[in-house]
């Protein structure tokens, strides 16, 4: 599993893409025919060249959102859980810098919107319970974007508060992952130290006897980016330390009804020279109680990315991966979810320029009704400020082909807040109901337009692929 936390403009309610769009293997970038002409595309569908996880596309909740508690109301949106509910099976991180200047106080009384909540959902079975109580989401609203500023000046100056968040906002936060689909994996604040430097466990202790009483199941993590603790805490901590205090987490969670949970490390930031030790010296002593390592890999810099940093072959070729963070985000990870699946195969374009023309293939995910074992999902982004076309393998001129383009939508082009899947513009039913995500066969044979700046996907039906069934 990778982990990505990264600054951002909309810092709360931010969903972040773990991975987005990026195979891990080498969806190997395509080339550009020469003007007027397809490029011609080779598969090799043997074998998958890697199997990815159902959750390989997962996001985050920045730990931000707790610095006023009174917000963790929005995740009673049900809005937000039907869209949430789409990208399931996935995980959903709570974490980022804020959440090492988080402190548990089970003590701490509910904030008065999240009361109205809860009172309005009495009697009702809570994952299918009504919104937020409409007087309520309004006044938060309000309130909203001045607690923006707030969040907006810590994280431009790096300078965190301590805030306290109470059991109410605990349930909040798995209340929306239960009831959406997602599992939670729950970032513990490393920060909180002993005199001697050594992790204080303390206030984790409190919180795994709350969680555990409550049969949460949740995935933990200790710390966020340690490699910059020293210039967001005045506290180094090496990797050593770092290593020891999991073994810790590792041995408390032993205690609880955690013994089997999964726990995640060390979430350090992009990973240069002095990281990778850090890394290093973390996994040397703390190695053996992670599942997985964690790093952050930042495509961008969320604060004063460009279109043209989106659209630049070199930054995507940073993890072979795209990524985009507005609601469009959402529609193709929507996309990605119900047409892609496991199993990560080949696929280049014939010719010399390997850059701007992105191709991916993946088996096709046979939990969508229309699809089945053998079919094959291609993926390709265009970053070209022209119409590109390409030609699929010849033993497949005869297959059905299920187009999926997604444009974005009116005058403001790329920064447009709406998209367009075949020339549809997406949005939700109401707040319980996704859109139809409706394709668009092409005849047999047909090349696979792809206009400037755009993303298709091309499920290839009846495919008989072996490796795919
Ligand atoms: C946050 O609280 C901890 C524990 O009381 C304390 O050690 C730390 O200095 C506080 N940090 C800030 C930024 O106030
Ligand atoms: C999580 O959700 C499922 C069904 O959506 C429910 O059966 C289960 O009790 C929930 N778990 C907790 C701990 O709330
Ligand atoms: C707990 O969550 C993990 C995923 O993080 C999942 O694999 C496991 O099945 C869950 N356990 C229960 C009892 O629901
Ligand atoms: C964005 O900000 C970062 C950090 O402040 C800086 O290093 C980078 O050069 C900036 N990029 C642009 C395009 O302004
Ligand atoms: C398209 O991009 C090329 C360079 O890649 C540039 O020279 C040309 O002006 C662009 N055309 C348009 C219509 O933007």
């Amino acid at each position: 599993m990778r982990a990505c936390g990264r600054p951002g403009p909309r810092p709360a309610l931010l969903l972040l893409l773990l991975a987005p769009l990026g195979p891990c293997a080498p969806g190997t970038p395509a080339t550009v025919a020469p003007a007027g002409d397809a490029a011609e595309l080779a598969f090799s569908t043997e074998r998958p060249l890697h199997v990815v996880s159902p959750a390989f596309l997962s996001f985050t909740i920045d730990a931000n959102l707790a610095t006023d508690p009174r917000f963790f109301t929005f995740l009673g949106s049900s809005k937000l859980r039907t869209l949430a509910r789409g990208l399931s099976p996935a995980y959903l991180r709570f974490g980022g810098n804020k959440a090492d200047f988080l402190i548990f106080d089970p003590e701490k009384e509910p904030a008065f919107e999240e009361r109205s909540y809860w009172l309005s959902q009495v009697n009702q079975d809570i994952c299918k319970s009504g919104s937020i109580p409409s007087d309520v989401e309004k006044k938060l609203r309000l309130e909203w974007p001045f607690q923006e500023q707030v969040v907006l000046r810590e994280q431009y100056r790096k300078k965190f508060k301590n805030s306290t968040y109470s059991k109410h906002s605990v349930d909040m936060l798995y209340t929306f992952a239960n009831c959406s689909g997602l599992n939670l994996i729950f970032g513990l604040n490393a920060l909180l130290r002993t005199a001697d430097m050594h992790w204080d466990s303390s206030n984790a202790q409190l919180l795994l006897d709350y969680c555990s009483s409550k049969n949460y199941n949740i995935s933990w993590e200790l710390g966020n980016e340690p490699n910059g603790f020293q210039r967001k805490a005045g506290i180094f901590i090496d990797g050593r330390q770092l290593g020891e205090d999991f073994i810790e987490l590792h041995k408390l969670l032993g205690k609880y009804a955690y013994k089997n949970a999964k726990l995640y490390g060390p979430d350090i930031g992009q990973p240069r020279r002095k990281t990778v030790e850090m890394l290093e010296s973390f996994l040397k002593t703390g190695g053996e109680v992670i599942d997985s390592v964690t790093w952050h890999h930042y495509y961008v810099n969320g604060r004063n990315a460009t279109k043209e940093d989106f659209l630049n072959p070199d930054i995507l070729d940073t993890f072979i991966s795209s990524v985009q963070k507005t609601f469009q985000d959402y529609w193709l990870s929507l996309l990605f979810k119900k047409l892609v699946g496991n199993n990560v195969l080949m696929a280049s374009v014939k010719g010399p320029d390997r850059s701007k023309l992105r191709v991916y293939l993946h088996c096709t995910n046979v939990n969508h009704p229309r699809y089945k074992g053998g079919d094959l999902t291609l993926y390709a982004l265009n970053l070209h400020n022209v119409t590109k076309h390409l030609q699929l393998p010849h033993h497949f001129f005869n297959k059905q082909v299920d187009k999926y383009l997604i444009k974005p939508s009116g005058p403001d082009g790329l920064l447009s807040k709406s998209v367009q899947l075949n020339d549809q513009i997406l949005k939700m039913v109401d707040e319980q109901t996704l859109p139809p995500l409706t394709e668009k066969p092409l005849h047999p044979g047909s090349s696979l337009g792809l206009p400037p700046f755009s993303y298709g996907f091309f499920v290839i039906r009846n495919a008989k692929v072996a490796a795919c069934i």
